[in-house]
């Protein structure tokens, strides 16, 4: 059986991803590498545990000994390399973590498939954002030519990791390929992202903090859409190649909190007009990108994806997972999140 690591397998997009993978390819060994940080949850695994083509290893990619030990004691014939701090919010306040886990980490797992992995027959696939571009204005869209330009720490730091794929790519002849995705919503994100974090504040009466004037743009694509992306670049996607994923469909953050208060009054059984008088807008982001708006032709007409669900009904599905789900939100809100919150929060 072929091993395949799939790094961050704990985590929001990994664990749909460890999920699709288990699933459709029975032929193959995952195993989900994760160090469990405040983002991964093995909860959100449970379905595949006890899988006999699962396996879960619980280590810190930046332990360059311990990934050394794992890639050397087995033959790895690819990697899907989720692993990352990814709150950019997080990357303001410590930029540090961002390097060692999203820049060295990356390297130490590239060092080590490069010395062990199956590298005549695998790949080393990195998963990456769209962040790494910057920002647009009004017009435009990001396509896989438009030149890298990160603007926080958080995508200076993928931006970075992407380079070195690319450099072990051109100067190793790794097999690798990058995909550049826009934000993603669905089940199991950690309620530090926009929209758990609303629907959670939304649930407990809490004011729902909207940066600056609440007008930046961002593109959404549903989270399982991404993960079927991922699949289907891994196995068909062309080595030293990068494929931009996004969801054609950009919303005004104050546009999307509006319609998710809409939503959440309807389910909740509140007024009209209800939820929506929580908003309350802040001090805005520092450094905060304007738009993000992504150009996915290139996978779409090479390798023929297209987003499979329409934002109405998988934001539906997505607040319906997060309200049937009260104890999961309950148990990843409570502890150092109330730390978090306050420190990101209080005095904003
Ligand atoms: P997440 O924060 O929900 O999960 C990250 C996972 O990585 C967690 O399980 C965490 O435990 C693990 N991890 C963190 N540091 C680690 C370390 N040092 N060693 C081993 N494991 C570690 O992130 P996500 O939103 O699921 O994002 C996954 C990947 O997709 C990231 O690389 C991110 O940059 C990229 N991405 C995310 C989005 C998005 O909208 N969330 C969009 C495009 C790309
Ligand atoms: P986020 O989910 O953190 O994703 P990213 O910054 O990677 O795009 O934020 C999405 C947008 O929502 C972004 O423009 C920042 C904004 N935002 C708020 O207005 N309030 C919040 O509490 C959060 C977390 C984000």
């Amino acid at each position: 059986m072929k091993n395949i690591i799939i790094t961050g397998g704990a985590g929001f997009i990994g664990s749909h991803v460890v999920r699709r993978m288990v699933a459709n390819h029975p032929d193959l060994h995952i195993i989900n590498v994760d160090a469990l940080t405040y983002a991964g949850n093995l909860e959100n695994l449970k379905d595949v545990e006890g899988k006999s083509n699962y396996e879960f290893v619980k280590l810190d990619i930046t332990d360059g000994a311990s990934v050394e030990a794992l890639f050397s004691s087995r033959k790895i014939h690819g990697v899907i390399h989720l692993a990352a701090e990814s709150h950019v919010d997080r990357s303001i306040t410590n930029p540090l973590d961002f390097v060692m886990t999203n820049v060295v980490g990356t390297v130490i797992l590239l060092n080590a498939y490069k010395a062990y992995g199956d590298t005549e027959n695998g790949r080393f696939y990195h998963v990456s954002t769209d962040e790494v571009y910057g920002t647009l204005g009004d017009e435009g869209k990001f396509t896989e030519t438009t030149p890298y330009d990160p603007n926080s720490p958080y995508s200076a730091s993928k931006a970075s990791s992407d380079h070195f794929v690319r450099a072990y790519h051109e100067t190793y002849k790794l097999p690798i390929v990058i995909s550049n995705c826009s934000n993603n919503y669905g089940s199991h994100q950690f309620p530090e992202k926009l929209i758990p974090l609303m629907i959670h504040n939304i649930t407990h009466n809490k004011p729902l903090p909207v940066y600056g004037k609440g007008e930046n743009i961002r593109d959404w694509l549903w989270v399982e859409d991404h993960a079927r992306a991922i699949e289907l670049i891994y196995f068909k996607g062309v080595n030293g190649e990068t494929y931009n994923i996004g969801g054609n469909n950009e919303w005004k953050n104050i546009d999307l909190v509006h319609k998710l208060c809409e939503i959440m009054d309807r389910k909740l059984g509140r007024e009209p007009g209800e939820s929506a008088q929580l908003i309350t807008y802040v001090t805005d982001r520092k450094g905060h990108d304007f738009r993000y708006a992504i150009d996915a032709s290139k996978l779409e007409n090479e390798l023929g994806w297209t987003p499979s669900v329409a934002f109405d009904q998988g934001f539906e599905k997505t607040i319906d997972w997060y309200l049937e789900n009260t104890e999961w939100l309950g148990r990843v809100t409570s502890g150092a999140y109330a730390d978090y919150y306050s420190a990101m929060y209080a005095n904003r």
